[in-house]
């Protein structure tokens, strides 16, 4: 059935960057639609620490003024452009970061398409996407469980399976850091696969939910600041084959300790406070230690749509994880503050009506 499509739509823009100050809703004309963009009545949205980042002006990848934050979408397709041919009136998409991205290597003038930093987002009811920047989205997960995957959920896919040669498989240890959305999506596909899994996390409440996804092993680095040898320890002294390291430098060093000869190392993030480790890891400690160290962004359409398709086939297992504080689209301040606040475990989500 045809859908009538509204003459308005609400969005939230980044205007200066003050962080959750700078973030301005309003109602504007709905985009218009190129040939080769699909419109999309968003439903659902769910925010990354990137976000936070993008709003305070220091996102370290190609940002414009005054953009629709938010990279995480899901929707149902309203209209679409006369040369479209991936998609109909009536689907349910996702969106994909990077539109440009579809698979093979990265590129450097790939980092300038970004949703939510150089290309408008989706904290916002209707948007105009290219068709090759969405995917169709997993049947059995809700809008905001799906609107997870377009950044965590790829990131983490991406992260333990995505280096040619070297993916993660059964019988591999993996260490992830804390109950944020990417670590979280990462233990999942871990102990899918039948990894083992070393989490750490900062409370015991939070811990309370690793355990729940199946989490081989929980340590609170708080109480336990060298987490890196005791994790070695419980592989048997050999170390872990991956690290997820999402901390930065804060965690670098313990990482290092934590991982086993021949392993892999995923740099992506550094969302940890405090100071750096005075003895920050270098190039050479992949030398003495005889691991790979790999740096990602998020991840291609390609991964997000075999991570779909495992994702729809093991709904049990993989079921993206929601904090139960979900926010209406007016909300999306408090829904920042929120995922600032660190309180939230997995993805903090956003319902658009
Ligand atoms: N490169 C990429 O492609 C890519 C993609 C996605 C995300 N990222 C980056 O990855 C990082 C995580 O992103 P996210 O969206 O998952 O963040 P998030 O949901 O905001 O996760 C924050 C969580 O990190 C944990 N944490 C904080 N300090 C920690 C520490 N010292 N050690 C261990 N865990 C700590 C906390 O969990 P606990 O309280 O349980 O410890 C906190 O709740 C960010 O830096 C983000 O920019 C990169």
């Amino acid at each position: 059935m045809a859908q009538s499509i509204p003459q308005t739509a609400k969005q939230w823009n980044v205007v200066g960057q003050d962080g959750i100050a700078s973030l301005k809703l309003s109602e504007q004309p709905v985009p218009e639609l190129g040939d080769s963009q699909v419109l999309v009545k968003l439903h659902g949205a769910s925010l990354n620490y990137r976000d936070l980042v993008v709003a305070q002006g220091t996102y370290p990848w190609a940002t414009i003024p005054n953009i629709i934050p938010g990279s995480d979408g899901a929707g149902t397709v309203l209209a679409i452009g006369k040369h479209v041919t991936r998609f109909s009136p009536g689907d349910n998409v996702v969106t994909a970061l990077n539109p440009k991205l579809i698979g093979g290597s990265f590129t450097k003038s790939l980092s300038d398409f970004g949703l939510g930093a150089s290309l408008d987002g989706t904290f916002r009811s209707i948007g105009a996407f290219d068709e090759q920047g969405l995917v169709p989205m997993p049947k059995g997960l809700s809008f905001t469980e799906a609107a997870t995957l377009s950044c965590a959920g790829v990131s983490a896919w991406n992260a333990l399976f995505g280096l040619p040669g070297r993916p993660l498989s059964a019988g591999h240890w993996v260490l992830t850091q804390g109950t944020g959305g990417v670590s979280i999506f990462c233990v999942q596909f871990a102990k899918a696969v039948g990894a083992r899994v070393i989490a750490t996390t900062s409370s015991k409440e939070k811990a309370k939910l690793l355990e729940k996804l199946g989490a081989d092993h929980v340590i609170n680095y708080r109480e336990t600041p060298d987490w890196g040898v005791r994790a070695k320890e419980l592989t048997g002294g050999v170390g872990v084959d991956f690290v997820v390291e999402v901390a930065g430098p804060v965690t670098m060093k313990q990482s290092v300790e934590s991982i086993g000869y021949d392993g892999v190392m995923v740099v992506m993030g550094s969302v940890g406070s405090g100071p750096a480790d005075k003895e920050m890891p270098g190039l050479l400690d992949t030398w003495m230690n005889l691991f790979t160290a790999r740096g990602i962004w998020a991840g291609t359409r390609l991964q997000l749509e075999d991570m779909g398709r495992a994702i729809e086939a093991n709904l049990e297992k993989l079921r993206p994880v929601v904090d139960p504080k979900v926010f209406k689209l007016e909300q999306l301040k408090e829904a920042y503050e929120y995922l600032s606040s660190g309180k939230h475990q997995g993805n903090v989500c956003i319902e658009i009506s």
